[in-house]
């Protein structure tokens, strides 16, 4: 039965301008919520059941939240999981699940690495709260909802993208120390422009390298807490450490924990380029993280690569990277404002996806996070 009259809840996509790999490190990430979501209209109900439609496939499926209540019970291997997941670590905090009838639409395309599954979970937290802001404060819901993609839907991602789904500021970028959970905004320049191009090669960063770098990086972290007890991740190592460590380590875990360490101190340098208005020092942060994640991480694939290419030799083009797990997904470009037009028409014409079709370019915006359409979250 209806409770409450029909609501509707977005929650925006994300890119990461820098910050690569470095959250389930420990480390810093520099992402920001962008203008692209996905939304869901949703009237609460007063049983335990969600029957969700997707309006571009019209697919419905209906979750009883009673039945699917643990992740041994509750797993299906579908996008329901998100939902479902959501609704298990919810109620685990102490929060609210209940019932609605729902539809998803939105412009946020999926498997580009822009985090459509943690935009399908904050939403969904919403709705499953019938409205209320989910649990007491932003932080516990973005925790939960990565506590269900890991435990319920059985991905390892770290903070990233559920953080930035959640606390989205428009006009800035969000600083954010995955280990202290300490963040801020880094307002971003108004002379720069951020693009977002697909490679068109999607990923399903479940059968991609992310779960095997995780893994690296972790015996890296190990390794090196063998030599220096105080490391406890890879944020705790110095490159002097890398250094010392490199026989211990071999070939392979130096490039995986060297991509770690300099990505966190890339960061730093983007945030200080960004806050001096200093857009070309900026692109070359972004150029030197995309040559990290291709050579040290392996975490790219050849067709990210020349897109990254094409649009950094763009003239107004201050950088360009890989955004995201990797292993396909989209780049994110740093060009001037006034150059924003003709830079997505140079990399339209410059760059073929794999299937042979124009690559799909836009500018984005950053904007909030997630909440409800009529009123700002949180206030
Ligand atoms: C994916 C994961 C994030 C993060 C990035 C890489 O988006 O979901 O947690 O690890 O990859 O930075």
């Amino acid at each position: 039965m209806p409770l409450s009259g029909q609501q509707i809840v977005r929650a925006p996509g994300r890119i990461n301008l820098i910050g690569e790999h470095t959250d389930y490190n420990g480390g810093l990430v520099l992402p920001m919520a962008i203008d692209l979501e996905t939304r869901l209209e949703f009237t609460s109900t007063d049983d335990r059941v969600v029957d969700v439609t997707r309006t571009d496939t019209g697919e419905r499926a209906v979750i009883d939240l009673g039945q699917r209540a643990t992740p041994a019970t509750g797993r299906r291997g579908d996008w329901t999981d998100y939902v479902a997941g959501t609704a298990w670590a919810l109620a685990d905090a102490g929060g609210w699940a209940r019932g609605f009838v729902g539809w998803l639409s939105g412009n946020l395309p999926l498997a580009q690495g822009l985090s459509s599954s943690a935009a399908l979970e904050l939403a969904s937290a919403w709705a499953l709260s019938a409205g209320e802001p989910p649990l007491t404060d932003r932080m516990a819901v973005t925790l939960a909802c990565q506590r269900a993609e890991n435990e319920f839907v059985g991905f390892p991602c770290g903070i990233l993208d559920q953080f930035a789904v959640a606390f989205g500021v428009r006009g800035a970028a969000l600083l954010l120390d995955c280990r202290s959970l300490e963040h801020r905004p880094v307002a971003l320049p108004a002379g720069a422009a951020l693009l977002l191009a697909e490679s068109g090669v999607t990923r399903q960063l479940r059968d991609s390298g992310y779960e095997q770098r995780r893994r690296e990086c972790e015996a890296a972290a190990a390794a090196l807490a063998a030599i220096d007890p105080s490391v406890g991740s890879l944020r705790d190592a110095r490159p002097e450490l890398l250094e010392r460590a490199r026989d211990r380590l071999g070939e392979l875990l130096s490039r995986r924990a060297r991509h770690v360490v300099t990505e966190n101190e890339r960061v730093l340098a983007a945030v200080r380029a960004f806050e001096a208005d200093d857009l070309p020092a900026a692109g070359r942060v972004f150029v030197a993280s995309h040559a990290s994640l291709r050579d040290d991480f392996d975490a790219s694939v050849p067709a990210v690569d020349r897109l990254v290419e094409v649009a950094a030799a763009v003239p107004g083009v201050h950088g360009a990277r890989l955004t995201g797990g990797g292993f396909g997904g989209a780049v994110v470009v740093l060009a001037d404002a006034g150059a924003a037009d003709l830079v997505a028409g140079a990399i339209r014409a410059g760059y073929a996806t794999p299937s042979g079709h124009e690559p799909v370019v836009r500018q984005v915006q950053a904007c909030d996070g997630a909440g409800l359409a009529a009123a700002p979250a949180w206030t």
